[in-house]
């Protein structure tokens, strides 16, 4: 319980700021590998332990052109589940737990301490401190298993005060995880997982809204602890130089922020302060507050490391493995292989300055005023992304005919102060013609690190009361021709409940980094990307949860859908139960990522919830509208 309780205070900021001294600056030109990414698996181990166990699969997806892999109907009909005849005997796993060098975690749900069915844990200091830091992602982050958001993982191990109300169940959580310091434990994991029909997940921070890093009796990854950041001021290879940073996959967000800062350099990432930059972010698009000067997250890419479903480790770059490179960038996440290692490009340091301001209905904005005002906003889609301007807002009911607008903030990327102001002043001044008292406040800030900290707080998770779904709306929907259409349709979902978090935002198009990825096509022709959010009562029943999800996807964001064709989804921050989700998700590209899914994992090792190949797979036991991850992975027929 002892690494539980390591305060939170892991203050991951303070501590890269600390470990600057050591933070390594290579003078190299291309970057190398690092030292773990050396340690590396061998025929000569292999051939030494137990081949059958932990053999490389070099006859399946050998990356080789291959069309005669494709056969994805053999192999077992489900993955095994502790109980199983074929579930690896306690032996097997120490045999596996001493090969990897005693790496391996057997889980104990992060609230066991709460429960009484787990005695060895229960604890009610510990329990307490649960309860309270429930809701801060550093908690979740330094825990091999727990999901962030934990309703489709099943719920089965929530923190209570009750000890004797329930049991503590796994649920959708792993049976298994290990603890990866090193590219042999991950290709050991790999091919322990593959030979012996195990559930694989790779679960890095836990922040997936729909669980996708967490799967029953699975075996899990756990790359939290890849966490070296090295800067490289004069990166010159295939094509470009300038300034780079090699990231190991568990690196989180605010800890490059903050190395960029050190390094008098930008990078590009999102507002959440904990989620795993070179882990989900990159491979679901990503993007960020620099998002409309500079273009997505996985835009930034120059190269990655990944070992691949057969066990190998590999480089992924323009000269190398070029179609890897390409559905690594946006593809999506535990699809291809578990990547150990990106490179992104950095910016200079550059000025940022930030607008706020907020306001409700009240007798002098009535709801139509309310609704026209966000209906103004939006006619500056274009112009103000155009100018590498970013807004981040909300709109949300606040009582029966209230209404809340919060601009949280509406950030100019390389922008001073007066080069804002003179951006939003016609839009303020429509605001106030329309009867809208506002106070905004513009903040310059001299870099990112500095704007990102005085504006984005601390997030919260843990919750289970709400599901959300999103819309990357082509530009057009901001446009006159379909404003009004768009604008009822957003607001006949707010009326309903729903919560909207909008992003004024565009993928601004980046000459000095390779575009041509896997990126969902949706966000290169979009102004207006919003996220909406149905919740119910945190003691809602499953039927009550069931309605409002249907809700959410069979009416609200049906209207979307159906006002914004050629639009997409984001499958980051995307509805679990998205129909079609292959074309929201990922557009145009989808046919072309299977193919190489089929390519690179002919036997399915790597599944996710909405990943690209998962159709071909199904969950059992679940419930209508609230699919989990705590039944059973069986292939479909
Ligand atoms: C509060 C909050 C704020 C957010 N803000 C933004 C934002 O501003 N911009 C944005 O674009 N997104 C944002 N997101 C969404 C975020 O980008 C995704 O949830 C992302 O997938 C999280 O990645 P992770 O590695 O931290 O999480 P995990 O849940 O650990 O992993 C997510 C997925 O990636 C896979 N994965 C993780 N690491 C690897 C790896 N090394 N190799 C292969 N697969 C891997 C996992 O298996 C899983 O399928 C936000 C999410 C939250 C909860
Ligand atoms: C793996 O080995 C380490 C070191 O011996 C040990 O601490 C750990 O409990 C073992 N894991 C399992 C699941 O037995
Ligand atoms: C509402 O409008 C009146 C008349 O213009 C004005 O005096 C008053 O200050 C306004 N109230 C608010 C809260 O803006
Ligand atoms: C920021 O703006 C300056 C001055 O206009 C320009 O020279 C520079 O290229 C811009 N930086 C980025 C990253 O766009
Ligand atoms: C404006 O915002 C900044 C940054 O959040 C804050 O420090 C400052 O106090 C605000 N100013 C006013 C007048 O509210
Ligand atoms: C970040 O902001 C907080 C206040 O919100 C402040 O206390 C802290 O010092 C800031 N950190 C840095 C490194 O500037
Ligand atoms: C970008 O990548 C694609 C696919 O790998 C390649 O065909 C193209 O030539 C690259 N473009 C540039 C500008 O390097
Ligand atoms: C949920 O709690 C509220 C009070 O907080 C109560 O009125 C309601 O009946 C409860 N619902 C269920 C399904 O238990």
């Amino acid at each position: 319980m002892a690494s539980l309780l390591r305060p939170a205070a892991i203050a991951a900021i303070s501590a890269a700021f600390a470990s600057r001294a050591t933070a390594t600056t290579l003078v190299a030109k291309c970057p190398t590998r690092f030292a773990w990414e050396d340690a590396q698996l061998t025929d000569n181990v292999i051939s030494n332990s137990e081949p059958s166990l932990f053999g490389f699969g070099d006859d399946v997806g050998t990356g080789a052109a291959s069309s005669s892999q494709n056969d994805n109907a053999g192999g077992p009909d489900c993955r095994a589940m502790p109980g199983d005849a074929s579930w690896p005997s306690d032996e097997t796993w120490a045999l596996f737990n001493s090969t990897l060098g005693g790496a391996l975690i057997e889980t104990v749900p992060l609230a066991a301490a709460c429960y009484a069915n787990w005695p060895e844990q229960r604890d009610a200091a510990v329990c307490e401190y649960l309860t309270s830091h429930w809701n801060d992602p550093h908690l979740h982050v330094e825990d091999p298993t727990s999901a962030m958001f934990p309703l489709y993982q099943g719920r089965t191990c929530l923190p209570t005060d009750d000890p004797d109300g329930s049991d503590c169940a796994l649920g959708g959580y792993a049976a298994y995880s290990v603890a990866a310091t090193d590219v042999s434990q991950i290709q050991l994991a790999i091919n322990f997982a593959r030979n012996a029909n195990l559930r694989l997940v790779v679960r890095n921070t836990g922040h997936d809204f729909n669980d996708k890093s967490v799967g029953a009796g699975a075996l899990s990854l756990w790359t939290h602890k890849l966490r070296d950041i090295q800067f490289l001021p004069d990166f010159d290879c295939r094509g470009y130089s300038g300034p780079a940073f090699k990231l190991g996959s568990g690196v989180m967000t605010e800890e490059v922020y903050a190395a960029a800062e050190v390094n008098g350099v930008t990078v590009v990432g999102g507002e959440c302060r904990t989620v795993g930059i070179a882990g989900g972010y990159i491979a679901g698009g990503g993007h960020s507050p620099m998002t409309s000067l500079v273009g997505m997250g996985a835009d930034q890419v120059l190269s990655l490391e990944v070992v691949l479903p057969n066990g190998r480790f590999v480089t992924a770059n323009e000269d190398t493995n070029p179609d890897l490179y390409w559905a690594l960038r946006g593809g999506g996440g535990s699809t291809y292989g578990v990547v150990t290692s990106v490179t992104i490009r950095a910016y200079p340091q550059i000025p940022h300055t930030t607008l706020t301001y907020a306001y409700t209905t009240s007798p002098n904005v009535t709801t139509e005023t309310f609704f026209e005002s966000l209906g103004v906003y939006m006619s500056y889609f274009d112009r103000i992304a155009s100018a590498s301007a970013y807004g981040y807002f909300l709109v949300t009911s606040i009582g029966p005919d209230q209404y809340l607008f919060s601009m949280m903030p509406l950030w100019g990327a390389n922008m001073t102060k007066p080069q804002l102001t003179e951006l939003v002043t016609p839009l303020l001044d429509d605001l106030v013609s329309l009867g809208i008292a506002i106070t905004p406040n513009i903040t310059e800030y001299p870099s990112l690190y500095n704007a990102y900290n005085g504006t984005f707080g601390p997030e919260q998770v843990g919750g289970y009361d709400n599901h959300a779904a999103s819309r990357i709306f082509p530009k057009e929907n901001f446009e006159p021709a379909k404003l009004d259409d768009t604008l009822a349709a957003v607001r006949y979902a707010v009326e309903g409940g729903g919560i909207l978090i909008g992003y004024n935002i565009r993928a601004a198009p980046n000459p000095t980094v390779n575009q041509t990825n896997s990126v969902n096509p949706a966000w290169r022709k979009t102004t207006g990307f919003f996220i909406l959010g149905a919740a119910w009562a945190a003691n809602a029943t499953d039927a009550e949860i069931q309605q409002t999800s249907e809700t959410l996807t069979d009416d609200w964001m049906a209207r979307w859908r159906a006002v914004s064709p050629g639009g997409g989804s984001y499958g980051s921050e995307g509805d679990i139960n998205e129909p079609n989700f292959q074309q929201s998700f990922y557009g145009k590209h989808y046919p072309r990522l299977l193919e190489l899914k089929k390519k690179y994992d002919p036997t399915g090792l790597f599944y996710a919830p909405t990943a690209v190949g998962s159709e071909d797979w199904y969950i059992t036991d679940q419930l209508p509208w609230i699919p989990t991850q705590n039944g059973r992975l069986c292939r479909k027929k």
